[in-house]
């Protein structure tokens, strides 16, 4: 039911609150993280020489967002794999690994048969997924569920934030025998249960992102830039506004800036450079003015308070978050790409829900 919303995918962002506290009920406890599902099996995953997270889309977006924590309180080395990329290719995967895959319906056809692979490697198989009972649920050796609620609209929004809190939460428990990281793990801890009222601020915004989407409503073309813990947000902010509105957009590194893209800026290109606080900030604050220097279209996020330190020119748009613990910012930074997504369908006319061609679990390859 959709209640008073029009569409799902508007519904479920507007959830986020309080699909992000079922997400951690039960799991915060006396100031330390407690997941049933992984318990009897964080030994083996300290022990292990790597973790590779598994995924496609907006799944694997998620544990890009994950990553630098895990590396940050485990000390383990973290790759990525693409599902698809990774049978492609063959890669290889040993009985030391740790192997972490993410979906949001335990149904994905390519998910699904890195699965097996791992599993026939002798890894150590972990699944992250918002559905019980799913094949991934069943056939990985543990795992924990996101308890996002149901997703119906095609677009992940919910369950990418659930992802990464839950991701968040499961690297708390596998740093949790470390004392030197210890009031790291407190502040995160103290943040996460702040989050869900954090998010309903951050909602707030979405007249702002209904009014910034009808300024780019005709626009061929959208950049996102980020960095860090962004790097993602980036990533997940261009695939929600490619896959709903239909407008060709590309999340991209900051860094690469002048490997290539920065070719593409003029006065027309709108771009989006993601400078919340964290230990990236100086360097997009310098990646914004010489994106200013080239005459970019530029649409700042950063948090709350820091308009001034961003801005270019008085005239450029700016779009203020609240501030969080970094590895957990780009919980706080995609909503307001989302609602952007989401507004910008409507506006263009496009099917919310069901875009075109897509399908809400992809079960062939
Ligand atoms: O169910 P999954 O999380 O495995 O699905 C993976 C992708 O197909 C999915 O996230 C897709 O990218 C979303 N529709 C994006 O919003």
């Amino acid at each position: 039911k959709k209640g008073n919303y029009d569409h799902f995918m508007q519904k479920e962002i507007h959830e986020q609150p309080h699909s992000l506290t079922t997400t951690m009920r039960g799991r915060l406890k006396d100031n330390s993280v407690v997941l049933g599902g992984l318990k009897e099996h964080l030994k083996t995953i300290r022990h292990s020489r790597r973790i590779i997270f598994i995924g496609c889309g907006t799944s694997y977006n998620a544990a890009l967002a994950a990553r630098p924590l895990f590396e940050e309180l485990s000390g383990i080395p973290v790759t990525m794999e693409l599902a698809s990329d990774l049978q492609d290719r063959q890669g290889p995967i040993y009985r030391e690994d740790t192997a972490v895959f993410v979906s949001q319906s335990g149904e994905t056809a390519d998910t699904l048969l890195a699965l097996e692979y791992a599993l026939a490697n002798g890894a150590l198989c972990v699944g992250v997924t918002n559905t019980v009972g799913s094949t991934l649920a069943r056939k990985t050796h543990c795992g924990i569920h996101i308890n996002a609620g149901c997703e119906i609209g095609v677009a992940s929004t919910k369950a990418y934030t659930s992802q990464i809190v839950a991701m968040a939460m499961m690297a708390l428990a596998i740093g949790a025998d470390r004392i030197s990281t210890q009031a790291r793990r407190q502040a995160i801890v103290d943040d996460l249960s702040n989050l869900p009222y954090k998010i309903s601020e951050v909602l707030k915004l979405d007249g702002e992102m209904r009014d910034l989407a009808e300024s780019l409503i005709d626009t061929q073309s959208l950049l996102v830039f980020g960095r860090g813990y962004n790097y993602a947000t980036a990533l997940e902010g261009a695939l929600k506004v490619k896959e709903v509105a239909l407008m060709h957009s590309e999340g991209m590194l900051a860094g690469e800036m002048k490997h290539g893209p920065l070719a593409l800026v003029d006065e027309t290109l709108p771009i989006i450079v993601i400078a919340t606080r964290d230990g990236c900030f100086s360097k997009q604050q310098s990646v914004i003015q010489q994106l200013h220097a080239r005459k970019g279209r530029l649409i700042v996020m950063c948090s709350e308070g820091d308009a001034s330190s961003v801005r270019p020119v008085e005239s450029c748009k700016v779009i203020e978050v609240p501030q969080v613990a970094d590895c957990l910012q780009p919980v706080i930074n995609i909503i307001p790409l989302q609602l952007l997504a989401y507004h910008l369908t409507v506006q263009r006319g496009y099917d919310v829900d069901q875009p075109r061609n897509l399908a809400k679990s992809v079960t062939t390859q």
